[in-house]
């Protein structure tokens, strides 16, 4: 069976990837420095699939342990989630962004190198579509900027994988821009659980649904769009986590670059989510028209093509799902 490491595995994204190649019936093998996760993810991911995957509480810097992680294990594939990911964060601190993001990941690269390992699907973004491509972006289009140090890491990691394929054309990288992602694994045991007050819409609106905050603010309603609120393309977390699936697959028997985003190819509206968490959850959340948020996009979403074409796939899930799963999870965190 394909042992996968996976990097960032019992993050948001992270843990609900490693349930689906745990049901899949791969070997995961989770490197966590838990900087922003906690370790009872190991123990729910347990629950939920009856199986304990063998973790690591290891940074991707850490070039010795790593060697040691790949040593004790056969890895014959990588999916790279650690890392930071405030954008607000990363204006504030930009050298951490730099120093955590890029020294993780040329440090993987190069153990991965050492031990031969040839097969490595990236947790890229959307944002490296940058403030100027018109919507919806697809992956042809010049994904050379961002617009904050953040994004700027996913921009510089891609093309540091890009310019090594080129040198070692027998290496495969895949490049997944993801969109918007929220909601939760339908047992409510793993979702998006940040550290401090939430940055992000979902888990934002939970914590107002949960009555830890007051209320939602929503940043701006006079955007040149539909209802004057901003545009996303949510996706749900556990059809992004099929994806990563999908892109392994793929992966095994390819050489090359590919970028593939993953997004639904729908605009949703802050204004409709809210609205779609109230009818799914059956509450009305308090909110509150405020100022534009600095650095937001009035739209964007995916051109979801290519994903079906090249992996098979497609988001399934509803807006309704979304909201309806990541209250479940947001409820039972409040309750602990
Ligand atoms: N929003 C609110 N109120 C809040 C939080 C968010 O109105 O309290 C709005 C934002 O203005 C935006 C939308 O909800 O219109 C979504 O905001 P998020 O912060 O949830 O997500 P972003 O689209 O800003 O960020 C995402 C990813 C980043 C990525 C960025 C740019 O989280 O990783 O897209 O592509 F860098």
């Amino acid at each position: 069976m394909m042992n996968v490491l996976v990097t960032g595995g019992a993050g948001y994204i992270g843990s609900h990837t490693v349930v689906e190649l745990i049901n899949a019936g791969y070997e995961p093998i989770v490197v966590d420095d838990l900087s922003n996760a906690k370790e009872d993810v190991i123990d729910r991911i347990e629950i939920i699939t009856g199986k304990r995957p063998v973790f690591y509480k290891v940074d991707c810097k850490d070039k010795e342990a790593m060697r040691k992680v790949f040593s004790d294990n056969k890895i014959d594939s990588v999916i790279h989630f650690a890392a930071y990911k405030a954008v607000g964060e990363s204006v504030r601190i930009p050298l951490e962004y730099y120093r955590n993001n890029i020294d993780s990941t040329l440090t993987l690269m190069e153990v991965m190198e050492e031990f031969g390992c040839k097969k490595f699907v990236f947790s890229s973004s959307a944002t490296v579509y940058g403030p100027n491509n018109p919507y919806p972006y697809k992956e042809d289009m010049k994904a050379i900027e961002s617009s904050s140090p953040y994004g700027w890491t996913k921009v510089m990691i891609e093309r540091i994988l890009t310019d090594y394929v080129t040198a070692h054309p027998d290496y495969c990288a895949i490049l997944l821009r993801y969109f918007n992602p929220i909601g939760s694994h339908e047992s409510g045991l793993l979702g998006d659980d940040p550290n401090g007050i939430p940055n992000n819409l979902m888990p934002y609106i939970s914590r107002v649904a949960a009555g830890q905050l007051e209320k939602l603010t929503i940043y701006g309603d006079d955007y040149p769009t539909p209802d004057g609120t901003c545009q996303r393309d949510y996706l749900h977390v556990v059809d992004l986590a099929i994806g990563h699936l999908k892109a392994l697959e793929y992966a095994e028997n390819k050489e090359g670059v590919e970028a593939i985003n993953l997004g639904t190819g729908n605009g949703v509206s802050v204004m409709e989510l809210v609205h779609a968490f109230d009818k799914a959850n059956d509450m009305e959340l308090p909110y509150v028209i405020g100022p534009r948020r600095d650095g937001d996009l009035p739209a964007f979403w995916a051109d979801a093509e290519k994903a079906k074409t090249l992996l098979g796939w497609e988001a399934t899930h509803s807006v309704e799902d979304m909201c309806r799963s990541a209250w479940k999870f947001a409820k039972k965190a409040s309750e602990k």
